[in-house]
């Protein structure tokens, strides 16, 4: 039997027949193609996926959930089910893993960016409030500074996807990878899933030889960094941490010794996986929060908590739902390995309702919905949360790690970043004795930068040649 006759016979025991309906129709090489893209895809599992996720609504997790409890190294920063920890005992830990060169650097960059709608990968975006330096510049610059204190090269992980690929690394090429060295620097794809019809549970086509497709979520990132080789890569140069963090945040610490001294803490942490958490802002803040659920640690989605979880207060008034998930992990390499071969039986898919544009191959028409009729399938790198031994989590300031980019406009643009980023430089410069204008709603009046390069923290800025004040509405950058 011919490789087409034979796939089609396997297509249709798993009623997806349609995807070679028009085969016959296509050049020999679109016809190739499209058989190409049919075989790539892991068959064994779909037909469960469909009867699981798309035929079915999966109804959220049972049992009960409780506030997951976290550590804060600042006494003036606390919400519910906090324990005080010692940051200096954790710097030093943290300290000696990266001076052994034990960590790695990881970025997540393969989403698809659609609520920014940016033209290209997300982490070209201009990012910072005066120059509009791009998000990888930002990071590349804090890798750097981080190599002058280090005394040793950081190895650098970025998960793209195959929408973004080659376009990221063109842009790290035509940009010298931002002064690092190339060797230094991983790229890989995630992978990819298709879209299913939500009522048939068939997957759909994109044009005549072509699947729909879309990446298979921030927690394909296990599976990427084990297929790509960048797992043994990493065990094979000595890393034995990898600092997780998303594209979409400028403000993110690529390498922050308190936060690996409390992974490596093994009174409070198994060293497979720490997260970092800040307060939410309120019981409306549309944000996962740290739990326990039937009494397993996760990440609870802002939607499974009742209104009257969201808003319960603990005796002190403060929330206790609160733990914010902010998306900075660190993952030990050897759990990484075991979350990617499906260790517990693997990370479980959630299900997203969207609106997919679908080719008909018996009609030949393509259709633009508008409403949702598809299924996409996600997993989610927290989810490995419940298979880690004793996860811990570390409370940090909001207003020092976290301005993400994720909008167009309003709440998480551009916009509300760059205002963040400005307060925040705004205040270490105050704290190294300038005057800085504030308007009357506390804000920064100011456009304000600080190069990772020329200072971490507000320390670091003292002594350095800085002016007296910074006029009200201007730009400053150092
Ligand atoms: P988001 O959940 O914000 O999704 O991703 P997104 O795709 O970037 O944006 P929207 O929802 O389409 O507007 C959070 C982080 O996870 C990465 C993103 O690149 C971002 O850093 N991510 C997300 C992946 O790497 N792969 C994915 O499949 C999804």
């Amino acid at each position: 039997m011919d490789r087409l006759a034979s796939l089609r016979t396997h297509m249709e025991s798993l009623r997806q027949g349609h995807l070679l309906a028009g085969a016959e129709a296509l050049s020999s090489q679109d016809r190739d193609a499209l058989i190409g893209r049919i075989e790539s895809i892991g068959w064994e599992a779909i037909p469960e996926l469909v009867e699981h996720y798309v035929k079915c609504r999966p109804a959220a997790a049972s049992g009960e959930i409780v506030p997951a409890s976290c550590a804060t190294v600042d006494p003036e920063c606390v919400c519910d089910s906090v324990s005080l920890v010692d940051a200096g005992d954790l710097r030093e830990r943290g300290e000696a893993m990266l001076l052994a060169g034990r960590v790695a650097a990881f970025t997540v960059a393969g989403g698809q960016g659609t609520r920014l709608g940016w033209q290209g990968p997300k982490g070209t975006f201009p990012a910072s409030p005066v120059t509009g330096k791009p998000l990888f510049r930002l990071f590349a610059e804090q890798i750097l500074a981080a190599q002058n204190r280090w005394g040793h090269t950081i190895r650098w992980y970025i998960m793209t996807s195959k929408a973004n690929d080659a376009q990221t690394r063109s842009f790290f090429l035509d940009n010298r990878c931002f002064g690092l060295d190339r060797r230094q620097i991983m790229m890989f794809p995630q992978g990819m899933m298709p879209a299913f019809d939500a009522e048939s549970g068939r997957v759909l086509l994109e044009g005549p030889a072509a699947l729909a497709m879309s990446p298979d979520g921030h927690g394909g990132s296990y599976q990427a960094l084990l297929r790509s080789g960048a797992l043994d890569q990493m065990e094979g140069r000595g890393v034995e941490a990898i600092s997780y963090f998303q594209v979409d945040n400028p403000l993110a610490p690529v390498l922050d010794p308190v936060f690996l001294g409390l992974h490596a803490d093994s009174e409070r942490s198994s060293g497979e996986f720490t997260s970092k958490m800040v307060p939410k802002c309120g019981p409306d803040e549309k944000v996962g929060v740290f739990a326990l659920r039937g009494g397993v640690p996760g990440v609870v989605e802002y939607s499974d908590l009742s209104c009257e979880q969201a808003e319960a207060m603990d005796a002190s008034g403060r929330l206790c739902f609160a733990a914010g998930n902010i998306a900075m992990h660190i993952i030990s390499t050897e759990f990484a390995r075991r979350v990617a071969v499906g260790g517990e039986d693997g990370l479980p898919w959630h299900r997203a309702d969207k609106k997919v544009t679908w080719y008909d191959p018996a009609s030949g028409e393509t259709h633009a919905p508008t409403q949702p009729n598809a299924v996409k399938l996600e997993r989610f790198v927290f989810d490995a949360m419940g298979i880690a031994k004793k996860p811990a989590i570390l409370e940090v300031s909001r207003e020092a790690e976290f301005a993400p980019i994720k909008n167009a406009s309003g709440v998480d643009s551009a916009e509300s970043s760059s205002q963040l980023q400005s307060d925040l430089y705004g205040g270490w410069l105050e704290q190294a004795g300038v005057t800085v204008p504030r308007r009357a709603d506390g804000h920064v009046d100011a456009a304000i930068e600080i190069s990772p390069l020329t200072a971490m923290s507000a320390e670091e800025l003292c002594g350095q040649n800085l002016p007296a004040e910074i006029a009200p509405g201007s730009d400053f950058v150092c």
